[in-house]
């Protein structure tokens, strides 16, 4: 028997096969269009994209893997998160969705948390426009005939369930960042969705991430060779995903991840709500277990800007700061090209280069957006340590791991050993694939989310400890007085 796990990424759709004992078999992957910016500030994706590049991606597998997709028993989905997918009564998409790097709804965070004082305690987080919430506020009031036609809010990989199996169907690590849900209780909150004018019939049933969501449609199964009544789990938000990927579901155990969002994800046994520092506290995807996460918005994306800007890939500019390394420079970047969440909660901020000079070339620039994100997880840790938070162990997943140089400076920056796994980077794929044999088998989550082979492990570079000290303190500095500058 295999199982199937699909992460719907913004920037690409994946897909991997794994056996009865987790091991990967085969994997595909299918680019989504970038996400379209209106204005600045904002970020939309159709969602018949991540419908179209999901096909893609299974077909591909189906090509590549034919016997091993055929033994396909349970299916899990992992997605970004907050994304709003609104649909009318005949599930028909009614606008492009608001995605979870968009800033647009920091008036009606403000509105939501005036209207509800105790919208914080009930939802464990601030009010912050990344959240699905606050986008449906912005809806309400900017676009209100959409609005009126809203029968349900789907979140990413909902949506492709919704097209998959028919259901209405939501796992609560995804759910948890509506902001709609009580995150102690495990079951939407109707005072919050009263705030934004939604009641429960707007919303999907909710499942555990590790439980039975619905079954795979007949035509898909016979699309891809497999067997009638293919299981389809309730699956994760990509974070919660990563992290049943790499085993991180006991208190401490987590990850940092270089994706196109930035995140230091931590698990926790309780809710462990504290909202100072824009700290996320949310359900993890298997039953009675939560996490607390620092996120930034732009963390391989910032460097990902800077390779549009520049017209060299990603690896060519962070292999050529590799190249001429010697420690911190004068150049500092203020990764906030999105606005930033964690510490800062500020969907106004704005990215910054300070200190250039003639002799400020692209691999200096690539240096210092590789070390201005780093100092962004450094915020991100503190704020944890802040909230009494314990971190044991953290793995790094997401693409920009693959540079040697982005580990190192990571590793020194937060003071801890960071592991690296052996396998490549399936990100939430291989815990939406768990979460399938999971909910497939009725194999208890603790006994498949193990923690995978480790290729090596990177130490903090102590003769660099100082001068990065050093530096994130001019880092820190930069913040406010640039934001007073720009007010
Ligand atoms: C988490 C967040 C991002 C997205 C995109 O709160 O917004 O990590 O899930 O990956």
């Amino acid at each position: 028997m295999t199982y199937l796990g699909i992460d719907i990424g913004t920037s690409g759709v994946k897909a991997l096969l794994i056996d009865e004992q987790g091991r990967a078999l085969g994997d595909a992957s299918a680019a989504a269009i970038e996400p379209v910016r209106p204005h600045p500030g904002w970020s939309e994706q159709n969602p018949a994209d991540w419908w179209t590049a999901c096909l893609a991606a299974i077909d591909t597998l189906k090509a590549s893997h034919p016997t091993e997709l055929a033994a396909v028993r349970g299916i899990g989905l992992s997605g970004h998160m907050h994304g709003a997918v609104l649909l009318g009564k005949d599930d028909d998409v009614l606008r492009p969705a608001i995605l979870w790097n968009d800033g647009r709804s920091a008036a009606e965070c403000k509105e939501m948390e005036a209207a509800l004082p105790s919208l914080r305690q009930i939802a464990g987080n601030i009010a912050m426009p990344g959240f699905t919430a606050p986008k449906i506020a912005w809806v309400r009031k900017h676009e209100p005939a959409i609005f009126e036609k809203i029968a349900k809010v789907l979140l990413p990989k909902a949506y492709v369930r919704l097209l998959l199996t028919g259901e209405h169907v939501e796992d609560m690590s995804d759910a948890a960042g509506t902001l709609w849900l009580d995150v102690a209780k495990r079951d939407w909150s109707d005072e919050l969705l009263a705030v934004t004018g939604l009641d429960r019939s707007h919303m999907p049933r909710l499942v555990e991430g590790s439980a039975i969501s619905g079954h795979l449609k007949r035509e898909f199964a016979q699309r891809w060779g497999m067997q009638a009544n293919v299981v389809v789990a309730g699956g994760a938000g990509d974070n919660a995903g990563a992290a049943c990927g790499i085993g991180a579901i006991r208190p401490g155990e987590g990850f940092v991840s270089l994706g196109t969002s930035g995140v230091i994800f931590v698990s926790n046994d309780k809710f462990r709500p504290n909202t100072e520092g824009a700290v996320h506290a949310f359900c993890h995807a298997i039953p009675d277990t939560w996490h607390q996460m620092g996120v930034i918005l732009s963390a391989s994306d910032s460097l990902n800007w800077l390779s549009k800007i520049t017209g060299q890939k990603q690896a060519e500019l962070s292999g050529a700061a590799e190249a001429q390394f010697s420690g911190p420079g004068e150049e500092i970047f203020l990764p906030y090209l999105s606005g930033e969440r964690t510490p800062h909660n500020n969907a106004a901020a704005r990215g910054s280069f300070v200190g250039l000079s003639h002799s400020t070339d692209t691999a200096k620039l690539a240096q210092a957006v590789m070390e201005g994100v780093t100092f962004a997880f450094r915020d991100s840790q503190r704020v944890l340590h802040d909230a009494g938070t314990k971190i044991h162990r953290l793995l790094a997943v997401g693409g920009g791991s693959k540079s040697a140089l982005w580990l190192k400076l990571i590793a020194t920056n937060l003071d801890m050993e960071i592991a690296l796994p052996e396998d490549g980077d399936f990100g939430g794929a291989l815990g939406a694939a768990r979460l399938g044999l999971c909910a497939a088998e009725g194999a208890s989550p603790q006994s498949v989310m193990t923690m995978p082979p480790i290729r090596t492990v990177i130490a903090p570079d102590k003769n660099l400890s100082a001068a990065y000290s050093d530096q994130y303190a001019r880092y820190r500095a930069l913040y406010p007085a640039i934001e007073e500058a720009r007010s």
